[in-house]
């Protein structure tokens, strides 16, 4: 019986299964889990279906441990391809390396281009990431790679915070064109900027310093990528508070959550983070209450049946 050339088939690895099985459930699709471990930790991975002259869509957040989960999928890519699919796409709901974009000081690696290559090496056709750090990362390969954004799944949410003297705030200057997005979507026509000095030789460490921008008596929205240590939204959403907010919540797409963030978020000024499944939470992150999770799986399931049916991905999926 030859294939049925239209379907796809779906593919994860250990990374976030759940999140993989909601995008599965929303295309109707079944998820194959080719990976486990050999009994010396080697990485195994076999895939369970026929893959001949298919799509073979691949859904794996390089997060926290980035290595392991960048080594799983980078076997995955070189099995499908090895395997004869017709095409190999890689979903990165969340890419680690991603702020190791440029050579901030002398003698260091360009660390997201090396993985990055290393995908394309293994055979990757194509790439699809959600709310990538920095977007000119899409030049380190010679292959089709779109970025779509997490504000499209966050904003349902927000919107259902009813805030009432909405301000849409940046937590560093780099977050200014993402923060004027949300205010366009929200339909909030005021915005204020948090400046953020940070030393680039001590890793993880900020400052705030200043702000541009009216908050007084405000419900204040401030919007980032990600959240790693917390340093920089806690910083800001202090001083926000200190220059008289009535509220402060923070939207952001990656929620990593690294060393001491969760006793950070909850000694803070902040009133409530919300952010997706990109990446798979930890226990306390789902436990804690300042914290609302919110799916990314009906955004990346739309954006994929674009990929195989050749829509336009721009229309509605990027700002
Ligand atoms: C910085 O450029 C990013 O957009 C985030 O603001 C930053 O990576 C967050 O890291 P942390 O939570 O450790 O301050």
């Amino acid at each position: 019986m030859p294939n049925n050339n239209d379907e796809f088939i779906l593919l994860t690895g250990r990374a976030n299964p759940k999140l993989a099985h909601a995008i599965g459930k929303k295309l109707g699709v079944a998820v194959d889990e080719p990976v486990s471990s050999f009994a010396d930790g080697e990485i195994r991975v076999r895939i369970n279906s026929n893959v001949r002259r298919r799509m073979v869509v691949i859904v794996q957040p390089t997060s926290t441990p980035a290595n392991d989960h960048i080594m799983e999928l980078l076997f995955m890519i070189d099995a499908a391809k090895r395997a004869s699919s017709s095409e190999v796409v890689v979903v990165l709901p969340y890419y680690g390396y991603s702020r190791q974009d440029r050579k901030e000081m002398s003698r260091v690696p360009i660390s997201s281009s090396v993985v990055a290559s290393l995908f394309m090496h293994a055979g990757a056709d194509r790439i699809l990431t959600l709310d990538i750090h920095s977007e000119q990362q899409e030049g380190f390969i010679n292959k089709p790679w779109d970025n779509i954004f997490g504000s499209y799944s966050l904003i349902p949410e927000i919107k259902k915070r009813n805030l009432q003297n909405p301000v849409v705030a940046a937590p560093d200057k780099g977050g200014m064109v993402r923060a004027t997005g949300y205010a366009k979507l929200l339909h909030v026509k005021e915005l204020a900027l948090v400046y953020k000095e940070r030393d680039i030789k001590l890793h993880d460490v900020s400052n705030t310093l200043a702000m541009i921008g009216e908050v007084e008596g405000k419900d204040v929205l401030i919007v980032d990528d990600m959240i790693s240590t917390g340093g920089t939204i806690v910083n800001a959403a202090n001083y926000i508070r200190e220059k008289g907010a009535k509220s402060v919540r923070i939207a952001a797409t990656h929620g990593l959550f690294s060393g001491d963030a969760l006793q950070k978020i909850s000694d803070s000024a902040i009133d409530e983070v919300i952010v997706t499944d990109s990446i798979a939470h930890r226990e306390e992150v789902l436990k804690n209450s300042k914290i609302t999770i919110v799916s990314v799986a009906p955004l990346l399931a739309e954006a994929i049946n674009r990929i195989r049916t050749g829509e336009s991905i721009s229309k509605d999926l990027i700002l």
